[in-house]
């Protein structure tokens, strides 16, 4: 059984995302996890085993401000050294409209396996672009609750006390969200292709133009300003 599909390099690709994009992507996504796994272990007092995975809560709590800190460098060598993808990106978003509510409406009958028509996308489809928004900005918010919460001298009572249940909220909506998007970005059939985009950085051209046709005619097809 194939899990994803196989990568092919005898055929037309072109460019999704550039090396930093990938980069960082996988940096946040490795950091991420390390996050949710030891504050899990911090959060849930019945979780002694995983707490023992990482030495007991106090190597928990370690490990979780050494890997929140690489996060933080991460987002912003992205932010920092992507700026132009950075806004392409917000850009891309702020194009949420008709095509992108329909394809949120229809999505779920083609995620059960139903064949639907879904009409062109720009380089981010509906559901992406609501990723988009949502899983950043729980992201945003866990880093700024969590130096909060590291360093609580330096901020009014008022506000650490907020910290803890804007951290645990946002580690809700985020891990929900990273759960979906991780399957739909990795073993779901047909959106597969778009792993290899994320890991090598080119996808397929007919993918491209099945999947995101508006961004595939823009920036490779017909009205490409070949910029
Ligand atoms: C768990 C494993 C993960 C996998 C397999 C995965 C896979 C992917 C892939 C394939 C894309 C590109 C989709 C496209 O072609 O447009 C992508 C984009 C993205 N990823 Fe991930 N990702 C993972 C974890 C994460 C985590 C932990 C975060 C943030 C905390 C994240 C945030 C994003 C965002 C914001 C985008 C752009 C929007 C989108 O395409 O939905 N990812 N990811
Ligand atoms: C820059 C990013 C982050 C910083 C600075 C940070 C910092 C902290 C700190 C200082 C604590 C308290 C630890 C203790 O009591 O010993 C904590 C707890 C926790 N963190 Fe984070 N964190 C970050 C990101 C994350 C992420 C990405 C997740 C999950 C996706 C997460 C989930 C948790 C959980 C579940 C707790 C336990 C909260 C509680 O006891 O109510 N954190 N974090």
């Amino acid at each position: 059984m194939q899990w994803i599909p196989e990568y092919k390099g005898d055929v037309p690709r072109v460019e999704r995302f550039n090396f930093l994009s990938r980069f960082t992507h996988w940096g946040h996504t490795v950091t991420f996890l390390l996050c949710l796994f030891t504050g899990l272990a911090l959060f849930l007092d019945s979780a002694d085993w995983l707490a023992a995975i990482f030495g007991g809560f106090h190597g928990a709590g370690l490990v979780h401000r050494i890997a929140a800190v690489a996060m933080t460098i991460v987002v912003a060598i992205f932010v920092v050294g992507n700026f132009k993808v950075l806004i392409a990106w917000i850009k891309d978003i702020l194009r949420f409209g008709l095509n992108d509510i329909i394809f949120i409406m229809k999505f779920p009958f083609e995620f059960l396996g139903f064949k639907v028509k879904i009409p062109p996308q720009t380089k981010f489809n509906g559901g992406e672009k609501g990723n988009s928004m949502l899983t950043p900005t729980a992201v945003i918010f866990l880093i700024l609750s969590g130096y909060i919460m590291w360093f609580p001298a330096i901020f009014p009572a008022g506000l650490v006390r907020l910290a803890y249940p804007i951290h645990d909220i946002s580690m809700v909506l985020a891990t929900f969200m990273v759960c979906m998007h991780g399957y739909l970005g990795s073993f779901h059939p047909g959106s597969g292709e778009s792993f290899w985009g994320m890991w090598k950085g080119t996808v397929r051209e007919d993918w491209a133009e099945h999947h995101h046709k508006t961004w595939y005619d823009e920036t490779y097809g017909d009205k490409a300003s070949g910029e």
